[in-house]
């Protein structure tokens, strides 16, 4: 499929629009920190988006790519104040949520993205400048027929590392066995990547636990986390 631009749609993507109105509050903090904290990646000018003149300051880009209702994008952006700390989600009601838990934390560094981050990191990031992309338990989409639509695939490992900075990490964790395997390999078979550590990396006391975490906990189900740095 192609756009009138001719730049290319993507048929298979990594989530579904879902429904849902925001809450009160999250329409609330939505009118009052959108226009400063929020753009959307579909109406973004062609080209690398500024992130330094968006921010207001110069400092490492982090990308979290689906910040979902934004538990943990929120207390990692406020424990990391000399991040510049970027949230991509394509549900809007999750970045109302995630403003407003900014707003309550006094989040000054983050700043949200509202769209698909395939297309903002192939379109919209300039190479090798990214001091790390974040991808907490991802759309585990389980059933065979549907691995073709989970996000992390070889082309996107190829993706990330190419958006990275040197030594920059590609963090990610899931509560999927298979998928973390699926992680594991399709990262290890990425030249521009290396593993941090022999397979999973120790679960880092900083990451919060989110519903994800504590249900797969729950369930019996194990979490991994995997680090790997571009080389
Ligand atoms: C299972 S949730 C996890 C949310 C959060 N990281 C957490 O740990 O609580 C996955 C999120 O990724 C978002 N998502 C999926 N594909 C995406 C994409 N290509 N770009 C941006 N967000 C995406 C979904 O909308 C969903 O909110």
């Amino acid at each position: 499929m192609e756009k009138q631009d001719g730049r290319r749609l993507r048929s298979v993507v990594s989530y579904v629009k879902r429904g849902g109105r925001m809450t009160v509050g999250q329409q609330r903090a939505w009118d009052d920190h959108w226009p400063r904290l929020g753009r959307t990646v579909s109406e973004l000018p062609e080209g690398p988006l500024d992130f330094t003149a968006w921010f207001g300051r110069e400092a490492p880009v982090m990308l979290e790519i689906g910040s979902g209702m934004g538990e943990t994008t929120s207390q990692l952006a406020a424990a990391a104040p000399e991040l510049n700390y970027v949230a991509a989600e394509v549900y809007d009601p999750g970045l109302g949520q995630l403003m407003l838990r900014a707003e309550k934390l006094g989040v000054e560094n983050l700043r949200l993205l509202h769209g698909d981050a395939v297309v903002l990191l192939t379109e919209h990031v300039e190479p090798d400048t990214l001091h790390g992309v974040r991808l907490f338990f991802p759309d585990p989409w389980p059933k065979k027929k549907h691995h073709k639509r989970r996000i992390v695939s070889p082309s996107f490992a190829a993706l990330v590392a190419s958006r990275l900075a040197p030594g920059g990490t590609f963090h990610m964790a899931t509560d999927w066995e298979n998928y973390a395997e699926q992680m594991l390999e399709v990262c290890s078979a990425e030249p521009a990547l290396k593993n941090r550590y022999d397979g999973w990396a120790p679960r880092p006391e900083w990451r919060p636990v989110t519903k994800f975490e504590q249900r797969a906990d729950v369930e019996g189900r194990v979490s991994h986390d995997l680090i790997f740095e571009k080389q």
